[in-house]
C-alpha cells in the first residue's frame, strides 16, 4: 500500500516540464491529492487541455527570469525537471535560484541515471545533471535529487513497438541488462518526496524490480505476442560531429548499457512507497495491449 503523506500548507508547488512525459504524471498524482499546483509551460493552452482549471498556469520560459520569478512567487516546493539540452545547467540553476530567491524550501529535482552521473566523464548529460546537484547542494532550501534508471515509457516502449512491426528486438548487447524503472514509479516517488515531512536523502537512486536484458525482453514479447519474437544485436551507429547535444548524450547511453552500466536495481522504491516498483513484465502486457487497441481504433 502506498503511503503517500499530505502537506498541508496550502502554498502551490510548482512543476516545470509539466507538459512533458513525466512531468504529467506528476501533475496528475498532485492533483488526485488535492494538492494547489501551478505548472511553469511555454504553452499554456496545452497545459489547460492536460489539467483544465484544477492547475494554475504560469506562462514563460526558462531564459526568461521575470517569468520565473512571478511562477515562483509564494510557492513552497518545486518538482524541477528540463529535457536533456545543451541548456540544461543553465535552465535548471535558473530555476533552483529563482526558486530559493522566491522562499521555495524545497527543490526536487528530476535527475539523470545513477550510471551516467557515477564516474563523472562518461555521459554530457549525467555530467550536466551532476553540475545542477552540486549547484542545489550549495543553496539554503532543501534539495533531493531522484536519479532515474531508463524509463519504460521511453526505451522499452519504442522496443515494444519494433518488436510489433517487425518481430525483432534489436540491441547494441542484448545479453545487457537494465534495470528498468516505469515512469509511473519515478512518479509516484516524487510526490512522495514533494509532501513528506522530511526527504529520504541528498540522492536517491531509483529502478524497477529486476535486471532485464533484450534476450528476456524478446522472450516476454514472444509470449505476450503468441509469436516468435527473437534479438538480434544492432552496432550502434557512431553520433555524427555535427549531433546536437541531446543526440550526442543517447548516442553515449547506448554505449554504457551496452556496457552493462544499467544492469542493477536499488530497494528505493519499495522502501518509500511500501509496495514493490511495477515490472518490465506487466508493463509489456499493458503496453502491447494498449497498442493493439490504438490499432483496432
Ligand atoms: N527517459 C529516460 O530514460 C530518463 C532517465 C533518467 C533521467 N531522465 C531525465 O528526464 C528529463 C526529461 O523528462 P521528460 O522526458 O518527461 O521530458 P519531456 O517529455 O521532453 O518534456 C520536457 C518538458 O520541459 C519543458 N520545457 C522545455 N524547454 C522549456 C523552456 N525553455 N522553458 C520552460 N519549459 C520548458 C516542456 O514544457 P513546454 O514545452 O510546455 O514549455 C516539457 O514540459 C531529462 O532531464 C532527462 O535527463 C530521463
Amino acid at each position: 500500500m502506498s503511503t503517500t503523506p499530505i502537506l498541508v500548507t496550502g502554498a502551490p508547488i510548482v512543476v516545470t516540464g509539466a507538459t512533458g512525459k513525466l512531468g504529467q504524471l506528476i501533475v496528475q498524482r498532485l492533483l488526485a491529492l488535492k494538492q494547489p499546483v501551478r505548472v511553469f509551460t511555454r504553452r499554456p493552452d496545452v497545459a489547460r487541455k492536460l489539467f483544465g482549471e484544477s492547475v494554475h498556469v504560469a506562462a514563460g520560459d526558462f531564459g526568461d527570469r521575470r517569468s520565473l520569478d512571478a511562477a515562483l512567487h509564494g510557492a513552497n516546493r518545486l518538482l524541477l525537471l528540463s529535457p536533456i539540452s545543451a541548456r540544461l545547467v543553465t535552465d535548471q540553476i535558473g530555476v533552483a535560484d529563482a526558486a530559493v530567491a522566491a522562499g521555495v524550501q524545497r527543490i526536487v529535482k528530476i535527475s539523470g541515471s545513477d550510471w551516467t552521473i557515477d564516474p563523472p566523464g562518461n555521459s554530457i548529460s549525467g555530467d550536466a545533471h551532476a553540475a545542477v546537484e552540486r549547484h542545489l547542494a550549495s543553496l539554503p532550501a532543501v534539495a533531493v535529487s531522484l536519479r532515474p534508471n531508463a524509463w519504460m515509457q521511453v526505451s522499452l516502449a519504442n522496443t515494444i513497438r519494433h518488436a510489433i512491426a517487425n518481430n525483432t528486438v534489436a540491441a547494441a548487447k542484448i545479453e545487457a541488462g537494465v534495470g528498468y524503472i516505469d515512469a509511473r514509479d519515478i512518479a509516484d516517488v516524487a510526490v512522495h518526496q514533494l509532501l513528506a515531512e522530511r526527504v529520504s536523502g541528498r540522492t536517491l537512486n531509483l529502478t524497477g524490480p529486476d535486471i532485464v536484458t533484450a534476450r528476456q525482453v524478446a522472450e516476454l514479447l514472444s509470449t505476450v505476442l503468441k509469436r516468435p519474437v527473437s534479438a538480434v544485436d544492432k552496432a550502434p551507429l557512431p553520433a555524427s560531429q555535427d549531433a546536437d547535444f541531446e543526440h550526442r548524450a543517447i548516442a553515449q547511453f547506448v554505449r554504457l548499457i551496452a556496457a552493462g552500466r544499467a544492469a542493477t536495481t536499488t530497494d528505493v522504491v519499495r522502501s518509500l512507497l511500501g509496495r514493490p516498483p511495477r515490472s518490465v513484465a506487466a508493463f509489456i502486457s499493458e503496453h502491447v495491449a494498449a497498442e493493439a487497441a490504438l490499432a483496432e481504433s
